[in-house]
């Protein structure tokens, strides 16, 4: 049996500005609150845009929500002149608890490459901030190199050289299925998040790989996301496009409800 508290965490990506996220998010603590959906069950974490993240800090600081606060991508650097960047140090004094690293548009748009998120997974560690490192294989990589190999290789990969390991996320999101209304199979998901977990425990232990929260994300919405969860091996999913419709992303979170039925 595992005590990993499933993570609910919404990606907002570039929609939605500090107003309209605001709104978003008093309406989802109200329909969790009505739901009594308790953290236990599911902890919900919302991710905005950067211009968002102080609003969105003081509505749940005032109405004391239960609802955590992620950044969408920090820089792997503290201070100095990086033009455009946004440090740990700054995300943290906003009470940023989680950061998504390498993110796959990320990863695509911005070429962002196994060092760099490494470096940024390091930086979140410095700051003391929880890095959700998204892994996944493009349909090529799926083709040509079967289902685990570009996973495994990217969570490795940032998980490699830190002096110290601090508490990580790992999503899994199979790029083909990112927006896209394709989803892996829950036995997918599951197989590659048993993997990925096989490999934390042969580089790093076995006790970090079962206090390791291992996602899936990809076209997850409240129809599918009781299949995914139903495995043991899967502890929570990244949402997208979902998670700008509160109906949807608490349909989401209220997981278990599914899964009971
Ligand atoms: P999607 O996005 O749910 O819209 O497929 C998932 C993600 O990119 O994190």
């Amino acid at each position: 049996m595992t005590n990993r508290v499933p993570l609910i965490a919404g990606n907002w990506k570039m929609n939605l500005d500090h107003q309209q996220g605001i709104a978003l998010v008093q309406k989802l603590a109200w329909t969790l609150k009505d739901a009594n959906h308790e953290t236990k069950d599911g902890e919900v974490v919302v991710f905005p845009g950067f211009t968002s993240l102080r609003s969105i800090q003081t509505l749940i600081d005032a109405d004391k929500l239960e609802i955590g606060l992620g950044a969408q991508d920090l820089s792997q650097h503290d201070a100095g002149a990086f033009t455009g960047e946004i440090s740990g140090a700054a995300l943290k004094k906003l009470d940023v608890q989680y950061v998504l690293i390498g993110h796959s548009e990320r990863r695509t748009y911005h070429h962002e490459d196994d060092a760099i998120v490494q470096a940024k997974t390091a930086a979140a560690f410095r700051h003391g901030i929880v890095p959700v490192i998204c892994v996944g294989e493009t349909l090529e990589e799926l083709e040509t190199q079967g289902q685990s190999a570009v996973p495994v290789r990217q969570t490795l990969a940032a998980l490699a050289d830190h002096e110290k390991l601090g508490e990580f996320v790992i999503a899994y999101e199979p790029v083909w299925a990112i927006g896209t209304g394709k989803v892996a199979t829950a036995e997918e998901a599951a197989q590659v998040a048993a993997k990925i977990r096989e490999a934390i425990a042969a580089e790093h232990g076995e006790d970090l790989a079962q206090a390791t929260r291992i996602l899936y994300g990809g076209s997850v919405k409240a129809a599918n996301v009781a299949g995914f969860l139903r495995s043991p091996e899967v502890d929570g999913v990244l949402v997208g496009g979902a998670s700008l419709d509160v109906e949807e992303f608490s349909g989401i979170a209220r997981f278990k409800k599914h899964i009971a039925l």
